[in-house]
């Protein structure tokens, strides 16, 4: 049991006081997205919660975990229920500044610490039936993705360009989670799945279902978000940043997921 109200670590006195009296940063996550974070029975573990795990050492707390729908993780960490997420969520300029899809304000909007790079990346059937080795070959075709997610965006976009053309639309079928989209290609609903690649590549990797095909798309930085006063906690969180990959507890849980 880490933290109480003093700590030897070195970032301990970074932390916003409420931190440092709890001992725990709560962190609000979708935990279906192996290996970046899943349930391995009831423990969410994973990159993030490794990368986390390191930064906890050095701020002299300990990161909680919390399981919460991806498409409404922002609107729970702005009503408190969390201090920050970690779920591979893309630093986006949309997030940043609380925009909808259509580009109109919805909320309050988070500041992000970037920690990692990816992209989105396409997932089929083993052997591509269909393929397909780009969104531009979707219109027409039925696919699966995570609601609310850079991916959903994407295939939104592409569909849009697809009605533009005079083709057909893309049928996009937005699950809850990359898990659930993922059974659904499996099951041959659909003709892709469209998640970010380490996910992807975790899961070609896994059995003989799935292949990735295609290029990675939209390559961005991963951030840990929080809510854009809660600047302490930020600049706290970007220095443990920084420690763990000076130290190379960062290098070793990139390696250890098998994530570069
Ligand atoms: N990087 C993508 C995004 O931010 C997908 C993240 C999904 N994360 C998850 N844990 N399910 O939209």
């Amino acid at each position: 049991e880490g933290g109480g109200a003093t700590s030897d670590a070195p970032l301990f006195d970074k932390l916003p006081k409420k931190i440092q009296d709890e001992g725990v940063i709560k962190v609000g996550t979708d935990a279906a997205y192996k290996p970046m974070e899943y349930k391995d029975g009831q423990k969410i573990v994973g990159l993030d919660p490794d990368i986390a795990d390191a930064m906890g050492k050095k701020l002299g707390v300990r990161f909680e975990f919390t399981n919460g729908t991806f498409d409404g993780l922002i609107t729970s960490m702005q009503t408190g229920r969390f201090d920050m997420i970690m779920s591979a969520m893309t630093d986006t300029k949309d997030r940043q500044e609380g925009l909808d899809d259509k580009g109109k304000k919805a909320g309050k909007g988070v500041d992000f610490v970037d920690y990692l790079t990816a992209g989105s990346s396409i997932l089929v059937k083993k052997g591509n039936p269909e393929k397909i080795d780009s969104v531009e070959q979707m219109c027409g075709q039925k696919v699966a993705t995570q609601r609310g997610t850079t991916s959903h965006e994407i295939l939104k976009k592409q569909t849009e360009k697809c009605e533009k053309d005079g083709e057909k639309a893309i049928s996009i079928e937005p699950f809850d989670t990359d898990d659930e989209a993922r059974v659904r290609l499996k099951a041959g609903g659909v003709v892709a799945d469209v998640s970010d690649f380490p996910v992807a590549a975790n899961a070609a990797k896994a059995g003989k279902d799935f292949e990735v095909v295609g290029e990675q798309m939209e390559s961005a930085p991963y951030g840990m978000a929080v809510s854009k006063t809660n600047t302490e906690l930020r600049d706290a969180l970007k220095e443990a940043l920084a420690a763990v990959i000076k130290d190379g507890s960062y290098d070793k849980a990139l390696k250890k997921w098998g994530v570069e």
